[in-house]
């Protein structure tokens, strides 16, 4: 028995210089000191051993057990080293080399506008809000004082779904609305950034989806002095202190008065050129005194309360600011042009 087990450590000794990886010990381990090995056979007999051989075979299958064991430990060792040295070899970085340049994104031109106008609305004391692109016809028209079949509604041309009476919205406008619904009748200062649809021709001038930035202020006695006020200081601020404005009277079935602001021609100093087509002026947002059926439609006592509402488009003015030619530059998805910014 002394000398099977002598034997046994020494084939074991030889087949694990033989086991050259991780699975070859793995099967090494099992076939010298798993379950059924040779070994386990001899701790499985022992009991039947007379006693003074038992005391003798014990001590040595043990003995060979530990040494079996240390040699697998040390030989696992060997080999994560070896592996180790392989990869640090052959993964080698040459550290020197010169970095590869990562190129660097950028805001898209629309969302830097959209961004500042936002920031300095903000400032003025407007809180953001965000309303649905799919509105219902009632909000995109109806509440905003524009009954079916009201000759208005032809002023924005509608996507239509499949669902009756659901359509994308074609201006921010509806979010008045919605905000007056979920305030009322505490006073609302806000501007309603988001994406709005027309279904139009698209040209240089116009694309089927643009962003506007609706803004809204309704409490006891605004006036349209307030209007006026907060506009040209958003002018200001956006295009520099010196800037001149001027309010030309217009037409929105939501607001009564209503009026589109202009700015000088920062281009041509209101000489007249291209940009301005000789007018000496930009036309920048439509505006106006929310109207007292959309105030009571968003649950405002138009006796008691009052406001004002104005829309800008951040495309139309980063198209002014940068010189932009063609609206179409914006959704193209075209580097050459974003790299610009
Ligand atoms: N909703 C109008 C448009 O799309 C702009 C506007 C907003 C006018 C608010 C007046 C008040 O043209």
């Amino acid at each position: 028995m002394l000398d099977r087990l002598d034997r046994i450590e020494k084939d074991a000794a030889r087949a694990l210089i033989a086991a050259k990886d991780e699975a070859a010990l793995q099967g090494w381990k099992t076939k010298f000191l798993g379950r059924s090995s040779e070994l386990g056979e001899i701790f499985d007999g022992l009991r039947e051993l007379p006693k003074e051989e038992r005391r003798a075979v014990g001590k040595r299958v043990n003995e060979v057990k530990t040494s079996l064991e240390s040699a697998h430990q040390a030989r696992l060792q060997e080999l994560h080293h070896d592996s180790m040295m392989q990869s640090l070899r052959e993964e080698r970085l040459d550290v020197t080399l010169p970095g590869r340049p990562i190129p660097r994104g950028r805001i898209h031109p629309a969302n830097q506008t959209l961004r500042q106008i936002l920031a300095i609305w903000a400032d003025m004391g407007f809180q953001v809000y965000r309303s649905r692109d799919v509105e219902t016809d009632e909000y995109n028209f109806g509440l905003l004082n524009m009954p079916p079949h009201h000759p208005a509604r032809d002023m924005w041309d509608t996507f239509f779904t499949n669902e009756p009476g659901i359509v994308l919205r074609t201006h921010t406008s509806p979010g008045q609305i919605h905000v007056m619904r979920e305030r009322a009748p505490e006073p609302v200062r806000v501007v309603l950034p988001g994406m709005c649809y027309r279904y139009e021709q698209i040209t240089a001038r116009a694309e089927i989806q643009f962003n506007q930035v609706e803004g809204l202020a309704v409490g006891r006695a605004i006036t349209l002095a307030d209007l006026k006020g907060t506009l040209i200081n958003f002018a200001r601020r956006f295009f520099g202190q010196g800037v001149r404005t001027r309010f030309r009277a217009d037409h929105f079935p939501f607001t009564e008065p209503s009026a589109e602001m202009d700015i000088e021609c920062f281009v041509c100093s209101g000489q007249g050129c291209s940009i301005c087509k000789h007018t000496g002026w930009l036309e920048i947002l439509g505006c106006g005194m929310v109207h007292p059926t959309v105030l009571a439609n968003g649950g405002y006592d138009p006796e008691k309360y009052s406001g004002f509402a104005f829309g800008m488009g951040p495309e139309r003015i980063t198209m002014l600011k940068h010189r932009i030619e063609d609206i179409r530059h914006f959704w193209a998805n075209d580097l050459r042009f974003l790299e610009q910014f």
